[in-house]
């Protein structure tokens, strides 16, 4: 009796819940009456996501290579959808801020420990074989982690490190995107010509891009730092989460990928050529890009400091700025 009670009284919530819309419960009762059971591969199009692996040569560990991209897009993804509720939220709720920037520190942290399936997981041989078939593709072309950096911090931060001193949030939006880091990784220093790398990424996402800097501009997550009240500013938890986000985003993720790059494009004498052709040794490492999306929540140290760790011990970065 108590279970037909329940059901009689969620029908009454049902009815006032679809007159509120205008709509009529009884078309929804068929609905339900008529609709198959849900299945867990139905839900999560499972058959889809399996079918998107798709290599373009016969060596087998193309598809690693594939399937590891595609799960770090499905990660910034996560990532992007976090970066959004904090530069949405309204209220100044520290708490709310701290869990979000938790959240992207897990997702970066994954990534950034299972980097092994890419530095150790695909045999060189291959590898140097099957990416000649992907030319001029390149991880470059990710624009989520585009994307991440724009919400992240205003453009004049990630204007290249030697001119960014010559920029600041007066200037245009667009002057600010073209002086951007990595356009100018891609760009002939001589000629001024441009990769076609880089070419066909503008075309595909700059409209989109500069949407998003628009529409963040003044409301990116350091801007949101920035503008909290004095005391919430100095909230240990809040400080520590934002810089280890710095961290995980522009040190510890580029130097796993950096090992990559060394460990299939490295020689003992030079480089191999990218397939997205940047002169990747000068532009991969993070202590030369110096991209920090908090600066004021480093010390002077830290900054000058900037992924040097590392790098000091891959190689001699002295050696490689005569080449
Ligand atoms: C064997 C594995 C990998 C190698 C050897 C490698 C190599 C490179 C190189 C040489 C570049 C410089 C651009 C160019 O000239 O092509 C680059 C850029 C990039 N790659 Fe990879 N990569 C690897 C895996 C990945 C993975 C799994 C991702 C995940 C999406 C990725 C994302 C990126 C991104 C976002 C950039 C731009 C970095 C920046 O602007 O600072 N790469 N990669």
């Amino acid at each position: 009796m108590e279970k037909e009670e329940r059901i009689e009284s969620q029908i009454l919530k049902l009815k006032e819940k679809y007159k509120d819309s205008g709509q009529d419960l009884n078309s929804y009762l068929d609905g339900l009456l008529y609709q198959r059971y849900l299945t867990y591969w139905d839900y999560i199009h499972l058959d889809t996501l399996l079918s998107l692996q798709v290599p373009r040569t016969y060596f087998p560990d193309e598809e690693i290579f594939i399937m590891y991209h595609q799960i770090t897009e499905l990660y910034f993804k996560l990532i992007l959808h976090e970066q959004k509720q904090f530069v949405d939220h309204k209220a100044q709720d520290v708490d709310f801020l701290i869990e979000k920037t938790r959240r992207i520190n897990s997702y970066f942290e994954a990534l950034i420990s299972s980097f092994s399936i890419m530095i150790k997981g695909m045999e060189r041989e291959q590898f140097l074989k099957y990416r000649m078939a992907l030319l001029p593709a390149s991880g470059f072309q990710s624009a989520q982690y585009r994307m991440i950096e724009v919400y992240a911090t205003p453009l004049e931060n990630l204007v290249h490190y030697s001119e960014r001193e010559q920029f600041s949030s007066k200037n245009p939006l667009e002057d600010l995107y073209e002086h951007i880091y990595w356009k100018r990784g891609a760009t002939d220093k001589e000629t001024g010509e441009k990769t076609l790398t880089l070419k066909q990424f503008e075309y595909r996402y700059t409209p989109r891009l500069i949407r998003i800097a628009k529409q963040v501009k003044d409301n990116t997550i350091y801007h949101k730092y920035l503008r909290l009240s004095e005391d919430k500013k100095k909230n240990k938890e809040l400080i520590k989460a934002l810089k280890t986000l710095d961290i995980n985003a522009n040190v510890n993720w580029p130097l796993m990928h950096m090992g990559s790059a060394h460990r299939y494009l490295g020689k003992e004498k030079g480089q191999l050529d990218a397939t997205g052709g940047t002169n990747w040794r000068k532009f991969l490492p993070p202590s030369f890009q110096k991209v920090v999306f908090f600066p004021d929540l480093h010390t002077k140290e830290e900054l000058n400091n900037w992924g040097i760790q590392w790098v000091d011990h891959i190689f001699n970065p002295d050696k490689i700025n005569k080449e």
